[in-house]
């Protein structure tokens, strides 16, 4: 008699451990979830929005103050006449205005090399780092193909982060003034964002 009691105890612990283990399975199962749908409203993705930013890109290659280093180079960058193999790391300013002096609306950082054995082309791999008003800390970046010769150069937004999350677009880019040391460059922006 008291056996029997013991081994129908036994009988419901393992029915109850089983349920249990089940249970733990599913909630790990779920909570390693590698993927998922998500509603775009409920995420805050309302409507794209179009933006336009105008600012002056300050190449400073010269001076007490260079904001744009060259860091490498091939054994052929020197004779090859589109400076082939050069590779320059920028933190340049980007400023309101065409002087240097005007407010800093951000920076660009990252690099570009020249990538072309017939014409002066860059390849620009670079973040726009705002630090102007609600855009501070949201970032653009910045993939594509620089003719500084050309007069006005396409650049693809790729993508973006903060205010500039889901970003794509393009730059275009124009000469404003060059001299041995310094480029200034006036960029016309556009990029679709939520
Ligand atoms: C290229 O020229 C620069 C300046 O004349 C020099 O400093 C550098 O060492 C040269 N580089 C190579 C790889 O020859
Ligand atoms: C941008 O944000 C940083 C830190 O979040 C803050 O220190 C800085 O003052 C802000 N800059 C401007 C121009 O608002
Ligand atoms: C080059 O231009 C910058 C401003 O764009 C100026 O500050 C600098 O003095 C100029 N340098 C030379 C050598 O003319």
């Amino acid at each position: 008699m008291g056996q029997q009691i013991l081994q129908i105890h036994q009988h419901n612990v393992a029915i109850y451990f089983i349920i249990l283990l089940s249970s733990t399975l599913l909630h790990q199962a779920q909570a390693h979830q590698f993927s998922q749908k998500l509603s775009q409203k409920t995420f805050g993705l309302k409507k794209e929005k179009l933006s336009h930013l105008h600012f002056y890109f300050h190449d400073i290659l010269g001076g007490d103050h260079p904001t744009a280093i060259r860091v490498a180079e091939a054994a052929m960058t020197n004779t090859s006449k589109t400076a082939f193999g050069a590779t320059v790391i920028l933190d340049d300013p980007l400023t309101v205005g065409p002087e240097i002096t005007s407010k800093i609306v951000g920076r660009a950082q990252g690099i570009y090399a020249f990538a072309d054995l017939n014409e002066f082309a860059l390849l620009m791999v670079l973040n726009y780092v705002f630090v102007e008003g609600k855009y501070n800390g949201s970032t653009l970046s910045v993939l594509g193909r620089n003719a500084p010769l050309t007069s006005v150069r396409e650049m693809p937004i790729v993508g973006g982060t903060g205010l500039f999350r889901f970003a794509r677009g393009y730059a275009l880019a124009k000469t404003h003034s060059l001299n041995a040391t310094n480029g200034v460059l006036e960029y016309n922006v556009y990029v679709l964002h939520y």
